[in-house]
């Protein structure tokens, strides 16, 4: 097990950016940077021991700065959406930007995504670490309290690329993070993700408007296109819900431990990355607003990575009959996430 660090660039403030590289014993090496957490780069093993980078993303800092559609960021305060930008709580309302269309996505203009958050690094005999702090301040972005919070990146022995969150408030708030890492399990540059086969182990969504707005309603997934529940093509059902995957599935997790919630395999490579979550909800997203933007080496357009950002339901702070995305003064905000890797040698 191994961290290193390094200058990854400079923000326009003057302020110095770090990137982190930890790597284990099996050839997995994963790099984050301390700006909005982001993970920029996931080199794996595939079948035949060759190695490639499986997330999308860019070489630079100014590249993040400046075009970057939330490639491996941590998303905070509130991954998602909430509703024409407003929510109220103890009888006050606030109001939060509207960063798309009506509506308030991924915390704003200058999100989790944005901010330069403060490291520190662990190792121990299984595992090297990443811990991350971040102080969102009482009014940032609209959102009541000073919310302190810790994100730790951890890379195992394993193969598995733990998250864990938490955060805490000197006045009630709404809390709902998560990782919005682009996955291309053939390689971050190998083009549409069309072959890949994906399993979530979910039989509800959140029914969505057309500005992808929950109605309230959760659904059965039984009969609809969106059902994953068994091992589907990507590139099967992907037509029939166009533009693509932009869902809210509801996990089968009732009492918030921690349960598998979806597998990916790639046939081509033997590739294969399980999540684990104990959130109750997981964004299956297929980069769908991907426009032939310009990264590492490779042009992503279309369909050519997938989000799976595990997370509270959207809109949850406007909505009462979903899990309560409230934390209060003297209460602890935690949740954990892990991407396992793997390759099948079939
Ligand atoms: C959302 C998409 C959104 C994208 C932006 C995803 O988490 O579900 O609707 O367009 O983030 O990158």
């Amino acid at each position: 097990m191994n961290i290193t660090e390094k200058v990854f660039g400079t923000l326009p403030c003057g302020e110095k950016v770090r990137i982190f590289t930890l790597s284990n014993d099996s050839s997995i090496t994963v790099k984050i940077t301390n700006y909005g957490g982001i993970v920029q780069s996931i080199l794996t093993p595939d079948k035949n021991g060759n190695i490639a980078d499986v997330v999308l993303g860019f070489d630079t800092l100014e590249e993040y700065i400046n075009k970057s559609p939330y490639f491996g960021c941590i998303v905070g305060r509130y991954a998602n959406r909430i509703a024409k930008g407003r929510f109220k709580l103890e009888n006050t309302e606030y109001v939060l930007a509207k960063n798309t269309g009506n509506n308030h996505l991924h915390g704003g203009n200058v999100g989790f995504d944005k901010v330069l958050w403060e490291p520190k690094i662990s190792q121990s005999k299984d595992s090297v670490s990443l811990e991350l702090t971040y102080l969102s301040k009482d009014g940032e972005e609209g959102y009541p309290g000073n919310l302190l919070c810790k994100v730790i990146y951890t890379l195992t022995c394993d193969d598995e690329l733990k998250i864990q969150y938490h955060a805490t408030t000197d006045k009630t708030t709404v809390v709902n993070l998560t990782n919005h890492s682009y996955f291309n399990l053939a390689g971050h540059d190998s083009g549409k993700i069309y072959n890949h086969m994906i399993q979530i182990f979910a039989d509800k969504y959140t029914e969505v408007d057309e500005n992808f707005i929950p109605t309230g309603r959760i659904l059965q997934l039984a009969g609809t296109a969106l059902n994953l529940t068994r091992p589907a093509k990507i590139g099967d059902g992907i037509g029939k819900v166009s533009p693509g995957f932009d869902h809210n599935y509801v996990l089968n997790n009732d009492n918030a431990s921690v349960v598998k919630a979806a597998e990916v395999y790639e046939p081509s490579s033997g590739r294969m990355m399980q999540t684990f979550t104990d959130e109750p909800g997981i964004q299956f997203y297929t980069g769908n607003f991907l426009d032939g933007i310009k990264g590492k080496n490779a042009v992503y357009e279309k369909h050519t990575g997938f989000c799976l950002e595990t997370q509270h339901y959207p809109d949850s702070p406007n909505i009462p009959d979903f899990p309560s995305t409230v934390l209060k003064p003297g209460m602890q905000y935690s949740s954990q996430t892990t991407y396992k890797f793997a390759v099948k040698h079939e």
